[in-house]
């Protein structure tokens, strides 16, 4: 029999047709919006194997009623919104859809550092509202970012993208992950250092986060953190919300401790903190990191092509259990 698939919300067509090419029976949710989660717990159930996307919470209860599944093929990179550790207690596989994202969310990222330093959402709004009479010495001052140093916040696919369009505007690099990578090192034509958390936050006129969401990682950057921070410095957050502790954030932006932020992502999305909404060189984006046309049919096939390979009982490519492959 067909294997039977279901997809919790709409992708783009192309992986959908690749399913149905490769003869793999499925259903998506209808609507466009986030599956409730009693209707997620109805319709996995029965199912060979989910589609899932990342507002979708996996936890154990979900994985119980799946039941006969053994793979869900997370459309993200991004999978700390599945309880992976008990997947694999239950010999469950999960993929992701690593590096088909990684240029548009570095991309993403800059859009933030320009946006936030150049006071460009304000200066348009100014515009847009009429208040545009004329060019002023004094008006929308923001920062300057070439030849500037920028702190980097976990070197890996999306990371070093990030700091390898930082060379064409001669920026300085510190950057802190959990392991140095020299040879990347030697690539950067620029000055490129590797630090403790603590000096990269003091020194750098832009942070940029880019680590997964883990137990090691929450609330990494919470008031101590920011208060390291220089006063003209800048924050950008294209990782996970709860990377950073948002109460303090608002706080340190409150008190001008540092002087903007670049968000594309929120502690308890889709809620966004209101004391963030009335800031000044703040640009809050809703979790747009990876939505190209191109890039979100991308991850679409990615995340198809893993379960074509488990359904023909090959390793699904993208595997993040090794385990439950041994
Ligand atoms: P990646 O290649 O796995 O890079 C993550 C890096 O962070 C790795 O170098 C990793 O080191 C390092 N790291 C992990 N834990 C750390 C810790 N406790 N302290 C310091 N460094 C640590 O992942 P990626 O593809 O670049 O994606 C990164 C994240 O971006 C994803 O997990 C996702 O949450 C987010 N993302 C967001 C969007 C968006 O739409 N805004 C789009 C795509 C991705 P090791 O190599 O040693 O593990
Ligand atoms: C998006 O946030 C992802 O993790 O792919
Ligand atoms: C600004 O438009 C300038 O010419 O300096």
């Amino acid at each position: 029999m067909a294997p039977n698939v279901y997809i919790t919300r709409k992708i783009p067509q192309p992986a959908l047709d690749r399913l149905r090419e490769a003869g793999i029976q499925f259903d998506v949710y209808p609507h466009d919006e986030v599956i409730p989660h009693d209707v997620l717990l109805e319709q996995v159930a029965g199912r060979d194997g989910i589609l899932c996307i990342l507002t979708d919470t996996i936890d154990e209860e979900v994985l119980h009623c799946a039941g006969r599944a053994k793979i869900f093929a997370n459309y993200a990179v991004g999978y700390n919104n599945i309880d992976v550790e008990a997947a694999t207690r239950r010999g469950i596989a999960v993929t992701n859809t690593p590096g088909v994202l990684t240029d548009a969310t570095a991309d993403l990222a800059w859009t933030l550092l320009f946006a936030a330093a150049r006071n460009v959402i304000e200066s348009d709004a100014y515009l847009r509202a009429g208040k545009f009479v004329g060019w002023g010495p004094l008006h929308f001052l923001g920062q300057d970012v070439a030849g500037k140093t920028l702190g980097v916040i976990g070197l890996g696919r999306i990371g070093k993208a990030f700091v390898q369009r930082g060379a064409a505007f001669r920026m300085n690099i510190l950057y802190h992950s959990r392991q140095r990578d020299e040879v990347f090192e030697q690539s950067y034509p620029h000055e490129i250092k590797y630090v403790e958390l603590h000096e990269l936050l003091e020194r750098s006129d832009f942070v940029s986060i880019h680590v997964p969401l883990t137990p090691e990682t929450t609330h990494l950057i919470g008031k101590r953190e920011l208060e390291r921070m220089q006063s003209h410095a800048i924050l950008i957050n294209t990782a996970r919300g709860p990377i950073v502790d948002e109460q303090a954030l608002v706080d340190a932006l409150k008190e001008r401790r540092i002087w903007g932020a670049g968000l594309d992502v929120y502690e308890e999305e889709p809620t966004v903190h209101p004391g963030l909404l009335s800031l000044p060189h703040t640009v809050l984006l809703p979790h747009i990191g990876s939505a190209t046309y191109a890039t979100r049919t991308r991850m679409g096939l990615i995340a198809v092509d893993n379960l074509i390979a488990f359904f023909t009982g090959k390793r699904p490519p993208n595997l993040v259990n090794e385990k439950v492959w041994k």
